[in-house]
């Protein structure tokens, strides 16, 4: 009988993720407990002495009201498809209470929200656009901005934004909440808070969405909350929220097999955080202050984004900095963000993010204890001999989220439609001021550059070309960024 060939991903798993030093997402809470044999207990639906997860009874029922009080919310849900998933859950339940209803969404949405803007018919207008070029960062919303739009579009039924951000700032939730709660009688804050599941379990970090008063946050558990890939909760406040809605937006999305290791994984770290996230948290803060101040000794030529000056600048957008991320800007040395990936994994050491300028670490809960001094030593050998003459700042990307309006010329879904007959592929630099008929990304971060049914801005072009050619990864049809389809 012929052996089975070995997999590749097995082996991959089994030999090659421990040699690296993990500046990167999954953050495994190292203590929490365990499933003994991951094979052995794998089962499904069927063994119906758990309860059910669609319809909240059993083991399942008992570990969403333990996660909804450990978060604050009135109620949470599991998700085993991540927050992208729950981002398709919380849009639906919005078109399942009106299938004509707006959104105001920040621009620094993730693409799974603007799919599910685009899926389920939602009208959508967008926030402005604040942009640090330094840091490649879009910034939260103002609660002026936020007030703006509600002005403008009274009817919205919901404020969509993210915090905090992929390069680690929150937003004030406190007083956007307060301020849409006061000015409608209807509107609801939610939060793509894929990065905060940690938030509520360290005094120091900004305040979570569900403290701070917003009716419902979605949050990637694996992220920085301790639990396996996929894993995620959504959580919410009932006052505003219809649960019924919520509860038939879920039914209609999740799997009918989900998995029941990823779920006690996801019950787990939640427990693990309520009873001792804030030590784990504590020695992840310490250690991320420590890469910091070694960076800041040695390389002085670094932009930190938790620079107090200009936080202090951006104080309408961002209420605080998440202390166990760095982003750090490298516009006066002569590397791009992608070089430096690249050169890191060589050396066994995986980071976050990285992008024409910048660079993202997450201090993660698995870092062996010489991550520190090795990743500072690895960044100092490969930045130190690259300082640009005289410190000189490379000329910043102009803001290529910026030139999108604020409202599609037409519906997403209908230039997508209107694509096959009446759309045409011109080279790319020739698409500027056309409406796209498709959308174009760098991931990560995941918010698209050029979306359909908006007219493509000179900056996104030139940012998307430049992330090409330095490395960056393109999701878009045309990877190559030849071509694209417009009207
Ligand atoms: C803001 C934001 N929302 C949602 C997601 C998707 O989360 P997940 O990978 O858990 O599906 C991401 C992923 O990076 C993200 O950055």
């Amino acid at each position: 009988m012929a052996e089975p060939t070995p997999s590749p991903i097995v082996g991959a798993l089994n030999r090659d993720v421990g040699r690296y030093h993990r500046w990167s997402t999954p953050s495994i809470l190292q203590h929490q407990e365990r499933v003994v044999d991951f094979y052995a207990s794998d089962v499904s639906i069927s063994a119906g002495f758990f309860g059910t997860l669609v319809d909240h009874t059993g083991v399942f029922g008992e570990a969403e009201r333990f996660a909804a009080d450990a978060q604050g919310a009135d109620r949470t849900m599991f998700s085993v498809h991540g927050t992208s998933g729950s981002n398709w859950i919380v849009l639906r339940m919005l078109a399942l209470e009106r299938s004509d209803a707006l959104v105001l969404v920040a621009r620094n949405i993730h693409h799974s929200v603007t799919n599910g803007l685009k899926a389920f018919g939602l009208d959508f207008r967008f926030l402005p656009t604040p942009y640090e070029p330094r840091f490649e960062a879009l910034l939260p919303p103002s609660v002026d901005e936020i007030l703006e739009g509600l002005r403008r579009y009274p009817e919205a039924l919901a404020v969509i934004y993210t915090s905090p951000t992929y390069e680690g700032l929150a937003a004030n939730t406190k007083a956007i909440s307060e301020a849409v709660h006061e000015a409608s009688d209807h509107a609801i804050v939610v939060v793509d808070e894929a990065w905060g599941g940690h938030l509520r379990f360290h005094p120091d970090l900004p305040l979570s969405a569900m403290t701070a008063g917003a009716d419902v946050s979605v949050q990637s558990t694996h992220k920085l909350a301790g639990g396996l890939q996929q894993t995620g909760l959504i959580h919410w406040q009932e006052a505003r929220v219809d649960s019924e809605l919520m509860e038939e937006a879920y039914r209609e999305y999740v799997t009918t097999s989900p998995s029941y290791h990823l779920l006690a994984s996801a019950d787990a770290a939640v427990r693990t955080l309520a009873a001792e996230g804030a030590g784990a948290l504590d020695t992840a803060i310490r250690r991320t202050r420590e890469l910091k101040d070694e960076l800041r000794r040695l390389l002085p030529d670094l932009d930190l984004l938790d620079d107090p000056v200009w936080l202090a600048e951006i104080a309408d957008h961002a209420a605080g900095v998440d202390l166990v991320k760095t982003t750090l800007g490298l516009a006066r040395y002569e590397l791009s963000g992608y070089d430096i990936a690249e050169a890191l994994v060589e050396r066994q050491i995986v980071i976050e993010k990285a992008g024409v300028n910048t660079i993202t670490l997450i201090t993660t809960f698995q870092l062996a204890s010489n991550a520190v001094e090795e990743t500072v030593r690895a960044l100092v050998e490969l930045l130190g001999p690259r300082v640009r003459p005289g410190g000189a700042r490379r000329e910043p990307p102009r803001n290529p989220f910026r030139a999108i309006d604020d409202r599609p010329v037409m519906h997403p879904y209908a230039a997508r439609r209107h694509a096959k007959s009446i759309g045409r592929e011109v080279p790319l630099q020739e698409a500027v001021g056309s409406v796209a008929a498709e959308s174009v990304e760098v991931y990560p971060p995941g918010v698209p550059l050029i979306l359909e049914g908006f007219r493509v801005s000179e900056d996104a072009v030139a940012f998307l070309l430049a992330a090409r050619d330095e490395g960056g990864s393109i999701v878009a049809r045309d990877t190559s960024l030849a071509t694209l389809r417009v009207l």
